[in-house]
């Protein structure tokens, strides 16, 4: 957990947009999420996720703060979508969180600790990890 919380302050120190990539050879994983539609993508960003960081929706990404109703996630990669920021959540049964393997997902329709629930526009904050 405190490594979490390092990695994830070092991360924010060195934010930069999500389109540029460290030297091209970083090659980190990124996930996509849409306001919208993602075929045909319709508000769509690409964020790039490092290992157990969180990621804020705010920012260049505060378009998308309890706006995400798709989202595609990379086979390998388990991600956590919140619907508080900082990835918090109210504990085991809490709805507050969706969890989404590989795969391309309509938020209306997807798991969550409590069982399938409708994540549309609810999603703050996101942390990926892989499987
Ligand atoms: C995310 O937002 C929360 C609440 O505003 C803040 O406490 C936290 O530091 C933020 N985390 C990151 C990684 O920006
Ligand atoms: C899911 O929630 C969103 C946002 O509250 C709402 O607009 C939509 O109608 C809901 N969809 C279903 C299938 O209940």
């Amino acid at each position: 957990m405190f490594s979490a919380k390092f990695l994830l302050a070092a991360l924010s120190l060195a934010a930069v947009p999500s389109s540029l990539t460290l030297g091209g050879e970083l090659a980190s994983p990124s996930i996509t999420a849409c306001t919208g539609t993602i075929n045909p993508p319709d508000g769509c960003a690409t964020i790039s996720v490092v290992s157990a960081s969180c990621i804020n929706l705010t920012g260049t990404l505060s378009s998308l703060n309890k706006a995400v109703s798709w989202a595609q996630v990379p086979d390998g990669l388990v991600c956590t979508f919140f619907q508080d920021r900082d990835c918090s959540n109210g504990g085991v049964n809490a709805h507050d969180v969706a969890v989404l393997e590989g795969g391309t997902w309509d938020m209306s329709d997807v798991e969550g600790i409590g069982g399938p629930q409708n994540f549309s526009d609810q999603t703050s904050s996101i942390s990926c990890s892989p499987l």
